[in-house]
């Protein structure tokens, strides 16, 4: 008995890292998976792998962010395994660039995989589910670089802060029909982020996977909250956000308004703000600079492993 049985999942970029990982996992639980990815051979290969293992997939090739493909995902899990249970949007990519390097194409090309990349299976997805009258789940892939900023990534990390916000408005437009959609801020090693990590890490990290220690930074981490988050067994979970990676499940606060001041029922007279404004940063200790967010994680990549 799995979590998924007969149940039907997409899961998007799944044809390598966290994706594929994901794809495996709500397989393994039960589910057939549409395994949706713009690599066709990297598609077809996880297909086939879990076949291979005596599960049921398809592989969907294309991009994720062409309407025409993604409403062919819904398509697909319907003619191929009768109806379609949770969605996980999962492709992406990245184009690292500080602000004053980054190009219109480095800035459209993350901004439509990522956002309309969620939008358009999402889309797809819910009015499959509201047609049918049937439940459904949605799981979306943000970043600790989108709810927390990281240098170099405006572009990637607009993106993936919007996921959050979208995440939560679907929860709250699904909440009627009994559709669920959360978020996850994911960390592990794969193609986007190996390159980005300094060799003595990696060498490190890669002697404590030799011998025989837990890879907290392996991909396939990500997947059992994803494959939970795709059950009827969160079916009372929506509109939430978890970071997740290694042996680690983490719940992010959304923003939160946590001090204030007032003019006295007045509009406020902008020679009047430099005098008050500095007691909404005495009231919450939040300082007026600019901060480094992901040096407050919870976990380090670099300090702790
Ligand atoms: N790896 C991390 O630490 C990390 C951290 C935060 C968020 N994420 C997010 O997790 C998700 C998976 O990342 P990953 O690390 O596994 O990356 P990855 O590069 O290993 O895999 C991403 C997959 O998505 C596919 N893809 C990209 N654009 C696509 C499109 N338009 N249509 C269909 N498929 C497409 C790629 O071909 C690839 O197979 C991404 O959304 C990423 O932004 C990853």
């Amino acid at each position: 008995m799995g979590l998924l049985d007969g149940k039907v999942v997409i899961v998007t970029g799944a044809g390598r890292g966290i994706g594929r990982g994901e794809a495996l996992e709500c397989s393994a639980q039960g589910a057939a998976v549409v395994v949706a990815e713009f690599d066709a051979d990297a598609g077809e290969a996880v297909a086939k792998e879990i076949v291979a293992a005596g599960g049921r997939a398809v592989a969907a090739s294309g991009d994720v962010a062409d309407a025409e493909v993604a409403n062919r995902l819904v398509s697909t899990a319907v003619s191929e395994f009768g109806q379609l249970d949770a969605l996980v949007n999962n492709a992406g990519i990245l184009r690292d660039r500080t602000i004053a390097k980054l190009s219109d194409d480095d800035w459209d090309a993350v901004i439509r995989v990522h956002l309309r990349g969620h939008f358009l299976p999402t889309r797809a997805a819910v009015q499959y589910w509201k047609d049918a009258k049937r439940p459904g789940h949605v799981v979306s892939t943000a970043s600790t670089s989108g709810l927390l900023g990281n240098f170099g990534q405006t572009n990637y990390g607009a993106a993936k802060a919007g996921i959050a916000a979208f995440s939560t408005i679907v929860a709250m437009e699904g909440a009627r029909g009994g559709i669920t959609s959360n978020a996850i801020a994911p960390t592990a090693l794969t193609r986007m982020t190996l390159d980005l990590m300094p060799q003595e890490f990696r060498d490190k990290h890669d002697a404590s996977v030799a011998a025989g220690e837990f890879d907290f930074f392996a991909p396939e981490n990500i997947a059992p909250l994803v494959a939970f988050l795709c059950s009827d067994a969160s079916a009372h979970i929506s509109g939430k956000v978890f970071g997740v990676q290694g042996d680690s499940i983490e719940i992010f606060q959304p923003f939160t308004s946590v001090a204030e001041v007032t003019n006295g029922g007045k509009k406020w007279d902008p020679e009047d703000i430099p005098g008050r404004i500095d007691e909404l940063f005495s009231a919450s200790g939040i300082p007026a600079g600019a901060e480094n967010m992901m040096a407050k994680m919870r976990y380090q990549i670099l300090a702790e492993h």
